[in-house]
């Protein structure tokens, strides 16, 4: 294997041998520019048994974010949590992309993070809990992974995950990878396995200037990707126009999606703080800090109260049930719904903003019945109101967010492999 390795790697620093000509050039024996059963077989013998990736022969631009015209460039750039150090290059993208759907990341080669996160369903997982490398569930659902760059949203710097655990993205991604139910690798046996793997010596190499593999790289790297994962492409951004107030009616919005906009936006009979966009922020729709949105008045799972953390709403008595929801863009492909998954669809998501808010007491403002009924409460929506609300949420579908190249699976996958 060696010497075949040899023969097509021309040296350590030429990442040209994983783009897509070299191996199609090399592979594709009937010249039709895509791989076969059999020709993806053979890509897989020549390296050993393991899947490679196939990379585009000019790096996708991964630098430059288009912007649709209603978004604030100013505004938008307070809320980059882009560190100083670590600025998105095409290069460090394209290795984080490569780590991203590798399942080399996990302890017996089966878990990547794209198994979890799934392109098409919005980078989350369509099922409750997501199974790790030994079968094992997690316990919360897996979160979409839209506009993690803009999280700095109205002075505050959120955490990552559910319960914000993880101060930054560089430190978020190592998370998965160590835990034990998840990916189930120590540090020092990732950066062993990638060593050892023949695409990685020529991605980080491009990425950092120099092939050594580092789980600081590593998570630099994916952080990167991570960023680039911008959604603003969606029927409610090519709708809104510049320097517009949200509030206003918009030309290509049927009469149903407006009316749900000011509903989410401005509020139920136009109070701010009865409205959606009082915690789901546009023009990302993320949250600024963990809340309480009633779900329950016990909490099995107590969320950012679990954490050793600072009260993070001095009208609230305590942290527990408070969880921080990732940006609603393509809510609609990202069922099922909150940190336990437990709505189905998205009339379920609005039934309950209508009658099914508990009143916990860290429940957020908008729910603070001053004259509380028994049982439940909520926005009491009629069902017009409740069905506009829906139309509005699916206009956050960004269709080429979901079905771009340059967030796809880059590895060439045969289908006999995934059968045995
Ligand atoms: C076994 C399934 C699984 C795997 C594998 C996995 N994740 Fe996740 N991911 C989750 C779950 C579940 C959550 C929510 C966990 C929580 O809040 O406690 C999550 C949350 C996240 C978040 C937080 C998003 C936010 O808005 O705060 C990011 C970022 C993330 N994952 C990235 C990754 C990366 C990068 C990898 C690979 C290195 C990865 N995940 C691997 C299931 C998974
Ligand atoms: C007081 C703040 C607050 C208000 C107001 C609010 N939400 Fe939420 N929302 C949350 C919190 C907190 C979560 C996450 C709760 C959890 O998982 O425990 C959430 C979760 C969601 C989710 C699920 C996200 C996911 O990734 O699973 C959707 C959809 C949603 N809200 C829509 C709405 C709509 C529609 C409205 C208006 C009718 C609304 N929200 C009003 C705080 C709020």
């Amino acid at each position: 294997m060696t010497l075949i390795l040899a023969g097509l790697v021309a040296s350590a620093a030429d990442i040209s041998a994983f783009h897509r000509e070299a191996l199609l050039e090399r592979f594709d024996r009937d010249r039709d520019g895509a791989l076969d059963e059999a020709e993806k077989l053979a890509l897989r013998r020549t390296f050993g048994g393991i899947d490679v990736p196939m990379l585009p022969g000019k790096l996708f631009d991964y630098r430059s974010i288009r912007l649709p015209a209603h978004v604030d460039s100013d505004q938008l750039r307070l809320a980059d949590n882009t560190p100083a150090d670590n600025a998105v290059t095409d290069a460090g993208a394209t290795l984080g992309r490569v780590l991203f759907y590798d399942t080399q990341l996990s302890g017996n080669n089966s878990v990547a993070c794209s198994s979890c996160h799934l392109q098409r369903a919005g980078f989350t997982d369509p099922r409750r809990f997501s199974t790790g490398f030994e079968g094992g569930h997690t316990g919360r659902n897996a979160m979409s992974l839209a506009n993690l760059r803009y999280t700095n949203v109205q002075g505050h710097s959120p955490g990552f995950f559910w319960d914000e655990r993880a101060p930054t993205l560089e430190a978020q991604v190592l998370m998965p990878i160590q835990d034990h139910l998840e990916m189930g690798m120590t540090l020092a046996q990732v950066n062993d396995r990638l060593s050892g793997l023949p695409y990685y010596p020529h991605l980080f190499e491009a990425a950092f200037g120099s092939s050594v593999v580092t789980s600081d790289r590593i998570a630099r790297s994916v952080a990167q990707f991570l960023r680039s994962m911008v959604s603003m492409n969606s029927k409610f951004d090519r709708a809104a126009t510049a320097g517009v107030d949200y509030s206003t009616d918009f030309n290509s919005f049927s009469e149903q999606e407006n009316r749900g906009k000011a509903l989410f936006i401005d509020g139920m009979d136009g109070v701010a703080e009865f409205g959606c966009a009082h915690c789901h922020i546009p023009p990302t729709f993320g949250m600024a800090k963990a809340l309480n949105n009633g779900l329950t008045l016990k909490y099995k799972d107590r969320g950012l109260g679990v954490l050793d953390r600072r009260l993070n709403d001095p009208f609230t008595p305590s942290n527990n049930g408070k969880f921080k929801a990732s940006s609603l863009r393509n809510v609609e492909l990202t069922a099922p719904y909150m940190h336990d998954g437990r709505f189905k669809t998205l009339e379920n998501v609005v039934e309950h903003y209508s009658s099914g808010i508990h009143l916990h007491d860290n429940v957020g403002l908008a729910f603070q019945d001053p004259a509380p009924a028994k049982g439940t409460t909520g926005f009491r929506f009629t069902a017009e109101q409740k069905a506009a609300l829906v139309a509005f949420l699916k206009t956050l579908t960004d269709r080429q967010f979901v079905t771009d190249p340059k967030f796809a699976d880059p590895f060439v996958r045969s289908a006999a492999v995934l059968r045995e």
